[in-house]
C-alpha cells in the first residue's frame, strides 16, 4: 500500500484565517492527506540532509503550503528557498520570490505580452538625471520600492520639487535599483482577481479613500463587490500563468488614456475574504478552499 500523504502548512490565523485552515485540514483528511499545521520556518533548523521543525523533517513531507504574508522574514524566506529544492511548495519559491518584487514581475508580464504600467529601472547614481528626463516625457510618475505592500513607500512625482524630496530617501536605501512607473490616469478603483491553479476564483474591487490615489485598504481604501468581465478574468489568468503562481491575486486597473486594462501587481499570498467581507457578500472562500485542496491532492499524487 502506498504511504499516506503528509503535507506541512503555514497559514495566517488572523482575520478568519484560523477557520479557513481548519476547513482545509478537514477536506484534506477526507482525501487521506494528513496535515502538519503551524510550521513556522522561523523556528526550523537545518542539519545534514534535513530541515527540522518541532521534530518533523520538513524535507520528507510531500508538500509544503506556505500562506502567511505577515511572516516572510529573511530567515523564513531563506529556508523556504532551501526546502523548495527538495519538495513541492505552494507557491513555488521561484514564483513567490518573483511576485515579491514589482520590477521582476512587470518585466516578466511585459515579456508575456501582458499590459503593465510603463516603467523604468535604473541605478540610483543615475536617479536625478533619469527622473527629470522621464518626468518630462511622462508627465507624472510613481516611485515604488521594488518590494513592499499596502501602498507603503510609494510616492507620486509630479514636479522637480518632488524629485528633490525623494533623492535623500533613495540615497539612504540599501538597494541600488530605482523603479518608477508612469502615473496612470484611472478612476481610483481597482479589481483584485483571485486565481488558483489557472482558474478564476473570485473578484472584488477596491476604492481609494478621500484624496489618496492608492486603493490599498491600509492606505485608506475600501473593498466593494465588483464583477469582472471576461477580459479581466483572461488577463488575470495570463498574469498568474506568466508568474508560475499556483495561487495569485492579480491587481488590475483601467488606464483611461490608453483605454486598456493594466496589471499593477501579482500577489502570491492574496488574503481570503475576511468574516466582515463575507457578510458584505464576498463569497469566494469555499471555492478557493476547494481549488487549493484539489491542487494539493494533484501535486502529491504518487505514481505507484
Ligand atoms: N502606476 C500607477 N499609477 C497610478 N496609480 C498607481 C500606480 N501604481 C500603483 N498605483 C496605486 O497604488 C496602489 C499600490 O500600488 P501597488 O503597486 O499595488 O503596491 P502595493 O504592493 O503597495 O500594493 C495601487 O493599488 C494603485 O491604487
Ligand atoms: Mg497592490
Amino acid at each position: 500500500m502506498a504511504k499516506k500523504r503528509k503535507i506541512g502548512m503555514w497559514l495566517y490565523s488572523n482575520s478568519g484565517g484560523d477557520a479557513i485552515g481548519k476547513k482545509i485540514i478537514t477536506k484534506l483528511k477526507e482525501r487521506d492527506i494528513k496535515v502538519v499545521d503551524d510550521i513556522n520556518l522561523r523556528h526550523a533548523t537545518a542539519q545534514g540532509k534535513n530541515i527540522i521543525h518541532n521534530g518533523t523533517k520538513l524535507n520528507k513531507l510531500d508538500l509544503f503550503f506556505s500562506y502567511n504574508a505577515g511572516e516572510q522574514t529573511v530567515y523564513q524566506t531563506y529556508l523556504y528557498q532551501a526546502l523548495n529544492r527538495m519538495i513541492p511548495m505552494i507557491n513555488s519559491y521561484d514564483s513567490f520570490a518573483l511576485t515579491e518584487d514589482k520590477f521582476q514581475t512587470s518585466f516578466v508580464l511585459r515579456n508575456a505580452g501582458i499590459n503593465t504600467a510603463d516603467y523604468k529601472l535604473f541605478h540610483r547614481d543615475e536617479a536625478q538625471e533619469e527622473l527629470l528626463k522621464t518626468l518630462k516625457k511622462w508627465g507624472g510618475l510613481v516611485y515604488k520600492p521594488t518590494s513592499g505592500w499596502g501602498g507603503a513607500g510609494l510616492s507620486k512625482i509630479e514636479n522637480k520639487e518632488s524629485i528633490r524630496t525623494l533623492m535623500p530617501t533613495l540615497n539612504q536605501m540599501d538597494t541600488r535599483q530605482v523603479f518608477i512607473e508612469k502615473f496612470i490616469k484611472y478612476d481610483n478603483t481597482d479589481f483584485r482577481v483571485d486565481i488558483v491553479d489557472g482558474q478564476f476564483v473570485g473578484c472584488y474591487g477596491r476604492k481609494a479613500g478621500g484624496s489618496d490615489w492608492r486603493t490599498n485598504v491600509t492606505s485608506g481604501g475600501s473593498v466593494f463587490l465588483r464583477e469582472p468581465n471576461d477580459e479581466i478574468i483572461d488577463i488575470a489568468i495570463k498574469a498568474s500563468n506568466a508568474c508560475g503562481t499556483d495561487i495569485a491575486g492579480v491587481d488590475i486597473i483601467y488606464d483611461q488614456e490608453k483605454e486598456e486594462y493594466v496589471v499593477l501587481e501579482v500577489n502570491g499570498i492574496p488574503a481570503f475574504a475576511t468574516p466582515e467581507q463575507e457578510k458584505m457578500g464576498l463569497d469566494f472562500n469555499d471555492k478557493k478552499i476547494d481549488l487549493i485542496v484539489d491542487l494539493i491532492d494533484k501535486k502529491t499524487q504518487k505514481n505507484n
